[in-house]
């Protein structure tokens, strides 16, 4: 359903070529904005901008580089006259015992997951400010409230995201460039479907700390992601909104069998 809520905008989703990020293009696009993936992927990038239709195009890139990074503004700026929306959804989570984790992996995590977020936002910032303004949506993780073990890459970068999306916010207000952050529980992305295939999570213990019992869909990141980038959320600034069913109200396991059992209404 449409509501031309992003009509005139601009928009860069960074890793929009799959999973979260296509949901959020997609989303945007039927709100009437102008689209650009970002994505290091290219077959996938172009095949999702190509499903979106003509309001999408697909830049190629790998975000580990700041040079490719500040071009890509560049051009976008040149091309469109303005960039109103930046979406960081550009992700990879290596999950890996943290005794054996190498410095490589280290860095791999360090630079997509947060020091590309941080040079994007000054290289679409700076337009962003000489333009009047715009919205920053960092996406960002439940697993920055709740810990899942052998992640210490994932989790310490998510956890940088946060605090650049509370610096930026209130540095940035000035300029109205609003800057939140969305904290996604379990969405059925490739980026959760590995490990669920190689054993490293498991769909039952997941579900029996969820409230809401179930796993989250892409359309429903992409709503908030909607919401954040429209005039609608214009007094919220840097704030980190958690998309979880409940998770990171950190219910135990199972616990609500006890409430199934016990709260059937009266005959
Ligand atoms: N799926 C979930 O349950 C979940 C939960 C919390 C947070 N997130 C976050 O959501 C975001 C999107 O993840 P997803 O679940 O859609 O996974 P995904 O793996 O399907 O998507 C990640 C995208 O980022 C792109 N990417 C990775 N490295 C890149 C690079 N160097 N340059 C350019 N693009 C690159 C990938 O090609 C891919 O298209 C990530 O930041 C992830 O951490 C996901």
């Amino acid at each position: 359903m449409s509501h031309n809520r992003l009509k005139g905008k601009v928009a860069l989703v960074t890793g929009g070529a799959r999973g979260i990020g296509f949901g959020i293009g997609k989303k945007y696009a039927e709100e009437g904005a102008t689209v650009i993936i970002a994505d290091v992927l290219e077959e996938e990038g172009a095949r999702a901008a190509e499903e979106i239709g003509p309001a999408a195009s697909f830049y190629s890139i790998d975000l580990r580089s700041r040079k490719a990074i500040f071009e890509m503004a560049d051009k976008i700026h040149e091309q469109y006259g303005h960039i109103d929306i930046l979406v960081n959804c550009a992700g990879i989570a290596r999950p890996c015992p943290t005794l054996k984790l190498s410095e490589e992996t280290l860095d791999e995590v360090i630079d997509i997951n947060m020091k590309a977020p941080v040079f994007t936002c000054q290289a679409v910032g700076r337009y962003m400010r000489k333009d009047g303004g715009g919205s920053i949506i960092n996406i960002s993780s439940g697993n920055t409230r709740m810990i899942n073990v052998g992640r210490v890459p994932y989790g310490i970068t998510k956890g940088a995201i946060n605090l650049l999306t509370q610096q930026l916010g209130a540095e940035w207000a000035i300029y109205n460039i609003k800057v939140n952050a969305i904290a996604p529980g379990w969405i059925r992305t490739e980026m959760v479907e590995r490990p669920l295939r190689t054993g490293i999570l498991n769909e039952e213990e997941i579900l029996s700390v969820s409230p809401i019992g179930r796993f989250g869909r892409v359309e429903e990141v992409a709503n908030l992601a909607c919401f954040l980038a429209s005039e609608e959320s214009n007094y919220i600034v840097g704030q980190i909104i958690f998309a979880d069913g409940g998770w990171n109200t950190g219910i135990m396991p199972n616990a609500l069998n006890y409430i199934r059992e016990n709260d059937k209404e009266e005959e």
